[in-house]
């Protein structure tokens, strides 16, 4: 099945709301952009994607997505050069997670072309709304749902993908403090961890919301048989930096392989930075930052790019973290940032340029 861009179906706003977007002030995914892709799956197919303007869907109270939760998403950002060009980063590698997380999920799969097309039609048509503000970035949250009805468990057969986008500022508003959780667990092996479906943030909110009382932004999820490794936080993977190693947790059925990830173990060789993909225990982390050799954490994400901690809690006992001059984390997220708002060169082949 193939479509090209000229197929999509648009359906423009009558007025534009960008005026009432305050582009000095933004905040994380609270407001929109004037369109949205929709996409719906019926009998056995995907039908021709639509843009249309910024609106609420109608479901039946009995669709699944409300009662068994079948839902997959995606995170992705769309920066605008000095020249007004916007990119995309590495965004094949969402597409593919999408379908990955999809198939775990029993949504099935979309095609590249709905995903790409639909995106590039969206994001011209709508390009106005991205951010130039240092920092800020246009959001774009891509998901699928089970529209199809019925009070069976079972995989539902109709589906939405959609596509809505919001002009943002930073994730994280001032420091990071997380508490590495001991009790209650993210996701565990043969789960859906590795998958992007809402689930999973559903059950964080809880735990999350017992470590934001005690003054913490983020818990760090730690594997649910004996609570001894480190896995990754609530929204992002986590990077430790012990004496001048970068050490990050080896991916797994239980954790998301997070696309920022990967390119900072890329970008990190290439600096001549040590890395380390290994597993990582609580113990020498705790170990580290008590001796000094625990020079750096940071969180890694599309929302959080990167993110540094600056102070963990365990067992009662908060340990701060030095804040380095030339710190690992400042220099990848300078290198990271600099592909994608197309201020360097990008000899990894990342930035996918969208305007026509
Ligand atoms: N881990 C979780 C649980 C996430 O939600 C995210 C965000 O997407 C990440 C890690 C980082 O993944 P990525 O770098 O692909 O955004
Ligand atoms: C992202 O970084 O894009 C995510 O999906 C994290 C989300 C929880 C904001």
């Amino acid at each position: 099945m193939s479509i090209g861009t000229k197929d999509i179906i648009v359906e423009k706003v009558k007025t534009s709301k960008i005026d009432k977007v305050d582009f000095d002030n933004l905040t994380f995914g609270s407001v929109f952009t004037d369109h949205m892709l929709v996409c719906s799956y019926k009998n056995g197919a995907w039908e021709t994607p639509k843009v249309v303007p910024y609106q609420p869907i109608t479901l039946d109270p009995s669709s699944k997505i409300f009662h068994y939760g079948q839902s997959i998403f995606e995170g992705m950002k769309a920066y605008k050069d000095e020249n007004g060009e916007v990119f995309l980063f590495r965004p094949l590698e969402n597409f593919k997670r999408l379908n990955i997380s999809a198939e775990r999920m029993c949504i099935p799969n979309l095609p590249q072309e709905y995903f790409m097309d639909g995106l590039t039609t969206l994001l011209n048509l709508d390009k106005k709304f991205i951010p130039t503000k240092e920092g800020s970035s246009l959001y774009i949250r891509p998901f699928m749902f089970a529209s199809g009805n019925g009070f069976h468990a079972s995989p539902a057969d109709e589906y939405k993908f959609i596509i809505a986008c919001a002009p943002s500022g930073a994730y994280f508003s001032g420091k990071v403090k997380v508490l590495i959780e001991e009790k209650y667990s993210r996701s565990a092996n043969g789960g859906v961890g590795f998958a992007k479906t809402g689930g999973n943030y559903a059950g964080q909110f809880y735990p999350t919301q017992l470590a934001v009382k005690k003054g913490y932004n983020q818990v760090i999820w730690t594997d649910d048989t004996n609570h001894e490794f480190i896995e990754e936080a609530g929204a992002m993977n986590i990077f430790v930096r012990i004496n001048n190693t970068l050490l990050t947790g080896p991916t797994s059925d239980r954790i998301l392989d997070g696309i920022t990830r990967k390119s900072i173990l890329d970008i990190a060789k290439d600096q001549g930075i040590k890395t380390e993909i290994r597993k990582i225990t609580v113990k020498e982390v705790v170990e580290a930052a008590k001796d000094g050799t625990l020079k750096e954490m940071f969180g890694a994400g599309t929302a959080a790019v990167i993110s540094p901690i600056s102070s963990f809690g365990y067992r009662d006992t908060d340990y701060e973290l030095p804040e380095l001059e030339n710190s690992f984390g400042k220099r990848l997220k300078k290198i990271i940032t600099d592909i994608q708002y197309n201020k360097s060169e990008d000899k990894y082949g990342w930035r996918f340029k969208v305007t026509e």
